[in-house]
């Protein structure tokens, strides 16, 4: 057997390249995992075995404050295979090390479509089913088979079905603190290698979000194949969504609030402009974008931080940054429309 590549560690790398809003940290000890192997040689390696560990995907649902305690493990696993396809679905598996976005366009390329509508999110493979990403009516949890993921403390590797996964709003299991009381929490315990999604057959279009409904009027073409969602979904969020490669960003940086009916009625009553949205179960989910727009935050600045000017919801960098000027933006976003609407906003990044 040929002998296994030798571990890629470096040391005292910069992060800056390695997180969408481009803030500025170091990290001490950075290993780039290719395989599942490498994680198992990680964990038998006497300097960094019992070291705290940070798993780092594209960086781009991430707000680096400091530099990390932590080793980071920078995922990158390749690989794009069609595992199956029957009558009614082609299960796809993608190394979590993919950028999601190439990944989307290469399953439409090959004929399977089903992805179209999450188009142009930035990050990975492994780490879109962290928080279940979501756009323009789908989530991932709508497109999931399963993920192959190793465990961090014993090197066992593992395989999740979306039960286990447990997938909420931009939630997941591996969201989840163990000691936050959530029976079998993830957070921090395991490294996502692969992700096999299932895209059904026959192949059917999810166009009634606000937007793609607006497209159809634009165009007169009320019968969009995935390729001209795929193409319709790029140019709204081209419009609307800055591209971190030019302007720091990790899309929206609050998740949209849900509230109960009689709240809802409540805000309604003060401000009926508000944009809202039922749900299944009698709550609302408020549109966040709005409540920041609403309290006059779009286009503002503190220090190098500010709110994108087309898109409350996305906070930018708007050069030179921290991610200390970037938390006291958010923080002073979330007191104020605490204050005009008695809405706590949750973060959806996580700050280390
Ligand atoms: N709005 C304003 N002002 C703003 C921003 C938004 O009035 O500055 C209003 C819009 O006019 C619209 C409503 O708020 O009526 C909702 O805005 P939009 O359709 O842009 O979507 P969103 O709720 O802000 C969510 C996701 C996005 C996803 C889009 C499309 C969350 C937190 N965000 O944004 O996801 O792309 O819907 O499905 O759920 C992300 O999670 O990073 C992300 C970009």
């Amino acid at each position: 057997m040929p002998a296994a590549p030798p571990l890629l560690i470096e040391r005292d790398t910069s992060l800056r390249a390695l997180n969408t809003l481009g803030l500025p940290a170091v990290a001490h000890t950075l290993v780039r995992i290719r395989s599942d192997a490498d994680v198992r040689r990680v964990l038998d390696h006497p300097e960094l075995g019992r070291a705290p560990k940070l798993v780092l995907g594209g960086g781009s649902n991430l707000v680096l404050t400091r530099d990390p305690a932590a080793v980071v493990l920078r995922v990158e696993v390749m690989g794009r295979q069609l595992l199956a396809a029957d009558d009614d679905a082609w299960i796809v598996e993608l190394g979590a090390g993919e950028t999601w976005h190439e990944a989307v366009a290469w399953t439409l390329d090959q004929g399977w479509p089903g992805l179209e509508n999450l188009a142009l999110i930035p990050g990975t493979v492994g780490a879109a089913p962290v928080q279940n990403i979501g756009a323009y009516g789908i989530e991932l949890a709508d497109r999931f088979h399963s993920l192959d993921a190793v465990d961090l403390v014993t090197g066992r590797g593992v395989t999740l079905d979306a039960r286990a996964c447990a997938f909420g709003y931009r939630d997941s299991v591996f969201k989840q603190c163990a000691d936050r009381g959530y029976f079998g929490g993830l957070a921090g315990k395991s490294l996502i290698t692969r992700v096999r999604l299932r895209l059904p057959r026959p192949w059917q279009p999810v166009r009634g979000y606000l937007d793609l409904e607006r497209k159809m009027a634009e165009t007169g073409n009320h019968e969009p194949d995935a390729r001209t969602i795929f193409d319709w979904v790029v140019a709204i969020r081209r419009a609307k969504l800055p591209d971190p490669a030019l302007i720091g960003n990790v899309g929206s940086f609050f998740k949209n609030p849900v509230v109960s009916a009689e709240q809802c009625r409540d805000i309604i009553g003060r401000d009926p402009h508000i944009v809202h949205y039922p749900l299944a179960d009698g709550r609302f989910k408020l549109a966040a974008g709005w409540l920041i727009d609403a309290c006059g935050w779009k286009g503002k600045r503190i220090g190098h931080a500010g709110v994108y000017e087309r898109q409350a919801l996305v906070l930018v960098n708007c050069g030179g940054a921290t991610g200390a000027e970037v938390l006291t933006l958010a923080r002073a976003i979330q007191e104020s429309v605490y204050g005009r609407f008695g809405i706590r906003l949750e973060p959806e990044p996580v700050v280390v």
